[in-house]
């Protein structure tokens, strides 16, 4: 078996020993396979190839001090993968079988989940495509599910160390009511060109604001949150993906005795933030630095030190000891792969 170094993981994708794929067709979804193969031929006519009927999931299993593998909050992506699936007319896949797929994928590449004292996890990346041919723009008659996995770091290579994000107000990711809500792949080809000036320009991320108010919306792949004394503050809006992270977050905040807003966020109010930060599956919690307005000339300072605020700490810590199971799993958010 080759050697992993483990500890040293980015994000990205290392082939696995399997994945699994369900086929949706003559109206039903079929039963779940288990392959090595890590490509599929494609009629050159599939919706997913023309009018992106493609939607993904992302979610981790984390492997605890006693050796047991954890997969965290299965039912929420299995939902939310439903959800895209009405948002863009593919037929929705059942929790059950969703939940199944999961746990085989975890289970059959149980080796290449990390050791608990890596501080890495496995990515678990299900998606789902429409597979037959249209040439009309009309909803294909047939589907794939996939899930693949792969050991991953760090979303952003700093990890748990702020990072500064940029506002580029020349670019919008979604529209008000339209497919930011839900995790289709057209909303990340259209954050790729200011994704790509982010970088250019050594920001982490972009923060994007709505379309039409500019009010706060979110991170390209992660949502956004602000504390302020002790409130969590997080963005309301029609044009971001509702993070399971970030859910979590607000009930962890919650317990911890703050009061958690779920509203929107004028721009201006950034400069009231004691902290901020990106939340999600990859992200984690990756503390915010600083957010430059570039077109504005404004900027927004949030750690001086390099070091992340204490509330963040406290959250991220608070999150992981649930993941990797050092803490009891009070809200039931864990399934245990047996
Ligand atoms: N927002 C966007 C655009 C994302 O891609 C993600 C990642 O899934 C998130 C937010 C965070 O969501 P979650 O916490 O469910 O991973
Ligand atoms: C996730 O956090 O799971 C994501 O999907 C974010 C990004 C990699 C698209």
């Amino acid at each position: 078996m080759e050697s992993i170094d483990w500890s040293n993981l980015s994000f990205g994708y290392m082939p696995t020993d399997y994945n699994v794929r369900c086929i949706y067709k003559d109206g039903k979804w079929g039963d779940i396979t288990v392959t090595s193969s890590q490509t599929f031929e494609i009629h050159m006519a599939a919706t997913c190839l023309h009018y992106g009927q493609e939607a993904f999931e992302g979610m981790k299993a984390f492997r605890g001090k006693d050796g047991k593998i954890r997969i965290f909050r299965m039912d929420e992506n299995a939902a939310r993968l439903q959800s895209s699936c009405r948002g863009i007319m593919m037929p929705e896949l059942p929790t059950e079988k969703f939940n199944e797929a999961i746990l085989t994928v975890v289970k059959k590449n149980e080796r290449f989940v990390p050791p608990y004292e890596s501080g890495a996890s496995l990515y678990i990346r299900p998606l789902l495509i429409g597979t037959s041919a249209q040439v009309g723009v009309k909803p294909a008659k047939e589907y794939l599910f996939i899930v693949f996995v792969s050991p991953v770091g760090p979303y952003f290579k700093e990890g748990f160390k702020p990072t500064p994000m940029a506002i580029l107000r020349q670019y919008d990711r979604a529209a008000p009511l339209g497919t930011g809500r839900y995790k289709v792949g057209g909303n990340y080809a259209a954050s790729l060109v200011a994704g790509e000036k982010a970088h250019e320009l050594g920001y982490s991320a972009v923060l994007y604001l709505d379309a039409k108010e500019k009010n706060l919306d979110e991170c390209g792949p992660a949502n956004f949150f602000g504390i302020r004394g002790n409130s969590y503050i997080t963005p309301k809006s029609t044009s971001i993906l509702p993070s399971i992270t970030n859910k979590s977050l607000m009930q962890l905040a919650e317990d911890m005795g703050m009061t958690v807003e779920v509203r929107q966020i004028p721009e201006d109010e950034i400069g009231t933030f004691d902290e901020a930060g990106a939340c999600g599956t990859a992200a984690v919690i990756s503390p915010i630095a600083r957010i430059d307005d570039l077109d504005e000339n404004k900027s927004y300072i949030f750690s001086k030190d390099g070091k992340p605020g204490p509330i963040c700490e406290k959250l991220y810590n608070k999150l992981r000891a649930i993941q990797y199971g050092d803490e009891p799993d009070t809200h039931k958010w864990i399934t245990i792969v047996e």
